[in-house]
């Protein structure tokens, strides 16, 4: 049986230890930070994330296949595989994925390691970062001490735990015979569903993540605009995405007009991708676009609300969470959004089934409500960022009763226009 360490408790690495735990090997998860630790010894999930509590409880409390260090250093001696998940959020002030968390755990790799194991690479890194970890700690140890990996993630948030298990694919970019074999016999349970294990160069892998992310933001951004033309002819998107979705050549995923693409990932990698091209010499143009599109969205939608709802009124914003069922607000639109028409004199009462905490610490400014009828009450609109499913059959005649202004914004085209137009609402919806 394998022993791994995985180095980093966020969405990725927790979601990641725990699934692995489901497969029957035994897992540290390593992470600097005390708080998050704390959490997780006591069996809590620093996250909201559908299914991770039962499997941390299963395997922290019965199985005790998991369990949690603060640091890598008296942990090596029995691991075969150490997987480095941490963030790597976008450098301040500049496009360019921050790596300084991925090096760091690379040094502390190099002081801590003692026997073979392979290092692997499984947060969002620019092509040629791998090959950056196995410099650093080739520069302390014995190459014959380590093999460097990359198998990046495709987990989403929201279904992380199926997704992890149950993937479209598992990539694996290797240097060696020995290391690609080593993941396979990891990833052999994923066999018996027939997941396609592609292997390939290193740096063939980090590009096929990047790749993937910005070409999803970029189907994104592009039914938007299709979206903005929509309404201005009076064409409804949703039409037009469900006829093209329907041919097999584009697909009909990822093709929801709304506010535009955010989150922890699709914002930044699309930065990170195209700026690492940019210092190869290589213009990643439609990438670019695609990034100045989405980030003049929020801008729009912004400017379409005011425009249509009286200056410094009461509005209610529903959904706070980049989408629905996760509680991560990092680079979320609603929480943009939100927080444009707090800054412009709007006073912005909001409700999230499972962000509010999270939204709490990013923006204070905003006024928190435990349900979506509470934080309706005395507004002059309604604007649903994110689709959760509590907010797709709200009772908008009880609603209505507490209204100042019966206006909707449907970000997330969620409702049918005429039903609430029988109610005397004015309704927004988006590329209608
Ligand atoms: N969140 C997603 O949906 C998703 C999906 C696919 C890939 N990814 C990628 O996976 C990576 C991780 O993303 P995330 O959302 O899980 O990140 P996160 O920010 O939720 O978690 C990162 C964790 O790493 C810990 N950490 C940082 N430095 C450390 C160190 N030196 N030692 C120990 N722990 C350390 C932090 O304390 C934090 O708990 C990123 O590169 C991201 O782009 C994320």
């Amino acid at each position: 049986m394998m022993n791994l360490t995985i180095v980093g408790t966020g969405y990725v690495g927790l979601v990641t230890g725990a699934c692995f735990a489901e497969f029957g090997y035994s897992v540290t998860c390593v992470d600097k930070d005390d708080k998050r630790l704390e959490m997780l010894k006591s069996g809590k999930c620093p996250f909201f994330e559908p299914g991770m509590d039962e499997l941390l409880d299963k395997h922290i409390n019965k199985t005790k296949l998991i369990s949690f260090e603060s640091t890598i250093k008296n942990n090596l001696d029995n691991t075969d595989i150490i997987f480095i998940t941490v963030g790597t959020p976008t450098r301040r002030l500049e496009d360019e994925a921050d790596l300084s968390f991925v090096y760091q755990v690379a040094e502390e790799i190099a002081d801590s390691i003692k026997k073979y194991s392979l290092v692997v690479t499984k947060s969002t890194i620019p092509v040629g970062t791998t090959r950056e970890v196995k410099k650093i700690i080739s520069n302390k140890i014995d190459q014959k001490l380590f093999d460097v990996v990359s198998n990046p993630e495709f987990l989403r948030e929201g279904s992380a735990i199926n997704d992890f298990i149950r993937p479209d694919r598992v990539v694996i970019g290797t240097d060696n015979q020995k290391s690609e074999n080593i993941m396979k016999e990891l990833y052999r349970p994923l066999f018996l569903k027939e997941t396609p294990i592609v292997a390939t160069s290193i740096e063939t892998s980090e590009i096929i993540k990047y790749a993937s992310n910005s070409f999803l933001a970029t189907k994104i951004a592009f039914i938007n605009e299709v979206a903005d033309l929509c309404e201005v002819v009076g064409a409804d998107v949703q039409q037009v995405a469900h006829a093209m979705g329907i041919d097999k050549r584009i697909g009909s995923k990822f093709l929801n007009a709304g506010p535009g693409f955010g989150g922890s990932c699709f914002p930044k990698d699309v930065k990170a991708f195209a700026s690492t091209a940019k210092n190869k010499n290589i213009n990643l143009s439609i990438i670019n676009a695609v990034n100045k599109s989405n980030e003049d969205r929020i801008k729009k939608i912004t400017g379409k609300i005011v425009s249509n709802i009286k200056n410094k009124s009461t509005i209610c914003f529903l959904g706070l969470s980049f989408k629905p069922n996760t509680d991560d607000v990092r680079d979320s639109t609603s929480m943009k959004i939100a927080s444009n028409l707090f800054e412009k004199g709007y006073s912005v009462q909001c409700y999230d089934p499972k962000a509010m905490n999270n939204a709490k610490k990013e923006n204070s400014n905003l006024i928190f409500f435990n349900s979506a009828y509470e934080a309706c009450e005395g507004a002059s609109a309604i604007i649903i960022g994110t689709e959760w499913n509590e907010f797709r059959a709200l009772n908008f005649k009880k609603i209505s009763k507490n209204l100042k202004e019966k206006i909707i914004f449907d970000l997330r085209n969620i409702y049918i226009p005429e039903d609430l137009k029988e109610l005397d609402f004015k309704y927004y919806g988006t590329g209608k």
